[in-house]
């Protein structure tokens, strides 16, 4: 395990546009459950991820009924608008300062990477701490409306204040288009970046598991590209992917990933942060 880790930090320092991609394993160190993991949300209640897909459509249907449910419903996540990073998290956010991580593409709708530092954050699913105007785009502050206000009023649903369609959470339901601004950036994050660190991640969820497969597929092109008159394929990958994952993954077994540094974390990233300020000096 030590040798990857040290293996993970020689290859950050090659790299030019080292990008994260995180998933729900970076969280229950924070005190949230990951979703397939063996104590996962899904795992434990599929009930709750069949109803979950319903979500969208119960908005599209009826937003009135969807903010009733929202606002008198607990949320499965539990209460994750208190949840603190933890040392994966700071890791990362080290490694944004330190001038290596240019981008952590994150689908978890926690805000910990904001919270840990990270300025370049794309929110894949959305966040908690966040509303949208699904017909226009625009983005809200969660506290920028008085939810309960409205619905003891029987003012439900809250509307944009631009184009005064009704407006949902933030977060990205199963089935709800991935929002065109975050989907186009992360899209030009996989096509540009030379190494990508998936951290705690499944990757069993479209279309954000797709950007690993582009990174792989679109630097081999790019090397088949660039040369002016000669054309060759170059076996090698121009992209070093690292997954740190609790367990294996699809990435794991289809050979995307280069390698598979296996454990927590929260234990992890801090060692190969650490590494990489050792080797720096
Ligand atoms: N450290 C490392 N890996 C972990 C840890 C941990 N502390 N805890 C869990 N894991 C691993 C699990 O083994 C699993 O492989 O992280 C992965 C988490 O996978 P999921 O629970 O499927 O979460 P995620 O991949 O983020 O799900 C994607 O699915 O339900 C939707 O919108 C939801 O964004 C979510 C999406
Ligand atoms: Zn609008």
């Amino acid at each position: 395990m030590e040798s990857l880790i040290e293996r993970a930090a020689r290859d950050l320092l090659k790299s030019n546009h080292a990008i994260a991609l995180t998933g729900a394993g970076m969280s229950p160190e924070s005190g949230i459950r990951d979703f397939r993991g063996p104590n996962g949300i899904w795992t434990k209640d599929p009930e709750a991820e069949k109803r979950a897909y319903q979500t969208y459509h119960n908005f599209l249907r009826n937003p009135k009924e969807y903010w009733e449910g929202v606002l008198s419903g607990r949320s499965s996540l539990g209460n994750i608008q208190d949840a603190k990073p933890n040392p994966g998290h700071h890791a990362l956010a080290e490694l944004e300062t330190i001038g290596i991580l240019k981008a952590v593409l994150t689908q978890n709708i926690d805000a910990l990477h904001e919270k840990a530092g990270n300025k370049r954050v794309l929110e894949y699913h959305g966040s908690v701490l966040k509303l949208r105007c699904p017909a226009c785009g625009t983005r809200f502050k969660r506290n920028d409306y008085d939810l309960q206000g409205l619905m003891s009023a029987g003012q439900l649903p809250p509307r944009c204040n631009k184009c005064n369609s009704p407006i949902k959470g933030d977060v990205v339901h199963f089935n709800e288009p991935i929002p065109s601004d975050v989907a186009h950036e992360s899209l030009e994050e996989a096509w540009k970046c030379d190494l990508m660190l998936i951290c705690g991640t499944s990757a069993v969820v479209y279309p954000f598991a797709q950007l690993p497969r582009i990174a792989r597929q679109r630097q081999v092109e790019q090397e088949r590209k660039t040369e002016s008159g000669l054309h060759f394929v170059k076996n090698e990958s121009a992209t070093t992917i690292i997954e740190v994952n609790a367990e294996p993954t699809p990435l794991t077994a289809e050979g995307i990933s280069d390698y598979l540094i296996q454990g927590r974390t929260a234990e992890i990233l801090p060692k190969i942060v650490e590494t990489v300020k050792e080797l720096s000096k």
